[in-house]
């Protein structure tokens, strides 16, 4: 089974990386519009298949998408990323044509593609590749909160200071730095809630941090982070391929879900062989419904400044 990466940047190596590593499927396509690069990743990346053990063929390619012909599913990690002090919003001028122009090579190549938005302002960008592929709803998936979760539960397992994998924990709503809903009612050390470990300004303070551990990185690294990104990326891709049928949060066009419609944002739903198999309605509290409202409506703002 094939799977492509468009954008053989940090983010767009370290997906195909931790994909090929993964060795659930026979070929990853690597793509960059710069000369030899997607190629140069693919080489370096192949000669690490004797030293990690893995059978994933990794090819790269400099435009040519008759390459990701056939592929099962494609992960969009193409554009400018951030740098310090930027919001993720602020991309989206140059992003949404990027963004649109590759989706369209995708489709043309891959009819039956299942599409995984990683590119930023996420969320917009994922509406965008609704808007312009024609593909359905399921097989379009942005890319936010397997992220924000992930290190939602690096934060709880810091103030709990326990392993993190004693640690459950979701975020949903916008991949922001201020529309991000950590569910801290849910969030459980070994089943047992946090707030039966974690006083309200610990509680605070995990939250917050999650909020921003994207411009966190980004001040420390001077650019977008991209072992964790492309690590959400390889667990959206393996539920797919394998057909695992996991629970994740995704960038997902609603449809009166959760109260919203016409917006793609951030739940939980169950991703398998078809992409989307059924977005998950969660009991929300009301001030995680507030949040949830609240970031839906700044997410629209910027939608409108898509131009289709
Ligand atoms: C992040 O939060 C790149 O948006 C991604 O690191």
């Amino acid at each position: 089974m094939k799977v492509t990466v468009v954008g053989a940047g940090a983010v767009g190596a370290s997906c195909a990386e931790y994909i090929a590593m993964k060795n659930f499927c026979s070929e990853v396509v690597l793509v960059d519009i710069k000369e030899g690069f997607a190629e140069g990743k693919a080489m370096d990346l192949m000669q690490t298949a004797p030293l990690n053990g893995f059978d994933t063929k990794i090819k790269g390619t400099t435009g040519d998408y008759s390459k990701t012909a056939g592929s099962k599913v494609a992960v969009i990690t193409s554009g400018i990323p951030r740098k310090p002090g930027m919001t993720r919003e602020e991309l989206i001028g140059i992003n949404a044509g990027i963004v649109k122009e590759v989706t369209e090579n995708l489709v043309k190549h891959s009819p039956e593609v299942i599409i995984i938005v990683v590119s930023n302002p996420m969320d917009t960008m994922a509406y965008l590749v609704h808007k312009t592929s024609g593909l359905p709803k399921e097989r379009i998936i942005g890319m936010g909160g397997a992220l924000d979760s992930a290190r939602f539960k690096y934060r709880l397992a810091e103030a709990l200071d326990c392993p993190i994998s004693d640690v459950e924990g979701m975020v949903i709503a916008a991949h922001s730095d201020t529309g991000m809903v950590p569910l801290i009612s849910k969030a459980t050390r070994n089943g047992v809630p946090v707030t039966e470990f974690l006083d309200a300004e610990k509680i605070a303070y995990v939250t917050e941090e999650t909020k921003v551990g994207g411009a966190t990185l980004t001040k420390l690294l001077g650019t977008s982070a991209w072992y964790a990104p492309g690590a959400a990326v390889s667990t959206l891709v393996q539920s797919i391929v394998c057909d695992q049928k996991k629970m994740i949060p995704c960038s997902l066009m609603l449809d009166g879900e959760y109260g919203q419609s016409d917006i793609c944002l951030g739940v939980p739903a169950i991703i398998g062989k078809n992409g989307v198999e059924k977005i998950v309605e969660i009991q929300l509290t009301d001030e995680e419904k507030a949040k949830f409202e609240a970031a839906a409506k700044a997410v629209k703002e910027v939608n409108s400044d898509l131009k289709f």
